[in-house]
This record gives structure tokens, sequence and C-alpha cells, in this order.
């Protein structure tokens, strides 16, 4: 199957400046990218740029609108992302869902739309740090899971791209270490095997996210049989990104 490095820049860098030489700086060194697909989701102001250039690097969004078009002032929709040339969207991160006020229900439709335009969803869910200390983290995901996907076929499940990125794990240099990180990927399998079949289920990429580095993704790598990450700050940083692409493509 194939990995994916999915780099979320969220709301960097400042300047258009600085997110050409960033972007510039990975393309430079996309001759080491032969079996995984390399996605750059940068702010929306920054996509028509990073656009026009053609190299082995695919450009997706950080989040997109489910209506078409309409009297939503500030929005910017799945369906204009799409005409514009993206290929991927993160739907459901943690800032959109705890600062942004994004609920299951809105998942739910921004999923299903994008899934119908043939935008390929990167489906975020994990639980927070009181969650994990009080032991919910099972309950919570299954719960985020089953209502982010409701109504969602079997045929269309297989291009969801799944994301399980723990809150506490997000910008805070404490990755979920890969024994525990196994058990929740077994856990997430057995939800999709009871809604879509062992066959389906099979097929689905998990990825992981929560401060990803070029240290800890080969135990990642080698451990468990990780779909692909999703990585913030250290996507910022171009020598540290092709590092990671590096240690994920020798260890495939
Ligand atoms: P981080 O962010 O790599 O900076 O922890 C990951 C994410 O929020 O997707």
């Amino acid at each position: 199957m194939k990995k994916y490095i999915i780099a979320n820049w969220k709301c960097n860098p400042v300047t258009l400046k600085e997110a050409k030489n960033i972007y510039s700086s990975v393309k430079k060194k996309s001759k080491v990218i032969k079996n995984t697909e390399v996605v750059i989701c940068p702010p929306y102001i920054y996509l028509t740029e990073l656009l026009k250039n053609k190299s082995k690097i695919s450009i997706g969004a950080e989040n997109g609108y489910f209506e078409e078009k309409g009297a939503f002032t500030g929005e910017i929709s799945l369906n204009m992302l799409k005409f514009l040339g993206c290929k991927y969207i993160i739907i459901g991160h943690s800032e959109r869902r705890n600062l942004f006020g994004e609920n299951d229900d809105i998942v739910n439709k921004k999923l299903k739309v994008s899934l119908s335009l043939k935008l390929n969803p990167v489906f975020c869910f994990g639980e927070n740090f009181e969650q994990n200390q009080k032991g919910k983290t099972f309950k919570i995901l299954e719960d985020q899971i089953k209502k982010g996907i409701d109504g969602i076929s079997k045929k269309l499940a297989m291009s969801l791209i799944f994301a399980y990125e723990p809150i506490w794990a997000i910008g805070t240099g404490k990755s979920c270490d890969a024994d525990r990180l196994e058990e929740i990927y077994i856990f997430i399998r057995k939800i999709l095997t009871k809604k879509y079949g062992r066959k389906i289920a099979d097929k689905i990429s998990i990825l992981y996210g929560g401060s990803v580095n070029s240290e800890n993704i080969l135990s990642y790598m080698q451990q468990i049989n990780i779909s692909g990450v999703l990585v913030g700050g250290a996507s910022l940083n171009p020598e540290e990104f092709i590092k990671i692409i590096k240690r994920v493509e020798k260890n495939y």
C-alpha cells in the first residue's frame, strides 16, 4: 500500500516568499520521492502559487466548506479547492474542532462532499490529554470515527485516509509511543472491519500525526505497518521534512 507523508503547515508561514522558499527547498530534493505520496497543505492564500509548480509533491488544503457556494462569508468551498487543483483535504483537525467549533456532524458533511468530489479527505480524530489520562481513548476514538463516517458507503470508504492524532501529542514534542500506537491501530481496524468488512478495512490507510520527526518516524515505520504520517511543525523545516521522507522511503 502507498505510504503518505502529509505536511500540515497550519497558519504558517507569514509571507508568500517564505512559503515559496520552503516549497522549493523540498522540491529540489524531490528525486528522493519514489514510493511515497508526499503532500503539502499550505494556507489557502499560497495554494495558487504552489499549484503552478509541476512536481512529485501533491498539494492539498487544510480545510474546506461543505456548501458549494453562497452567502458564507469568509469560507472557501470544497468545490473551489477541487477546481483550483487540490488533490487532498484535511478534515476534522483537532484545531478546527476545538478552536473553531467543528463538530462531528460538520466533519461528516465535509467528508461526504470531499468524497463526492474525489478530493481525497484526510480524516483526523484523536483524544485530548484528560481523556487519555482517564482511560477514555478508545471510547472517544470509536465515537469520533463512527460519527465521522456515518452514511459513507463501502466503496467510498476506501478513498478515506484516516489520521489518528492524539491532541496531547500535537505540537508538544511528546509523540505517541510505538507500542501504544500499535494497540490503537488494531482498535481502529476493528471498528472499520465491523462497519465495512475485513477486505475493505485492510485496504484503508491509517496515518499517525503528533510531533512526528525524523527520529521517531523510524520506530513507527519499523514496528507498525503505518500507512504514513501527518507532519505539522517538522514540515516547515525543509531539511527535517526531507529526512522524514528519506526514512519512510528507506523502510518500505
Ligand atoms: P505537529 O502537528 O507535527 O506539529 O505535532 C501535527 C498536526 O497537527 O497535524
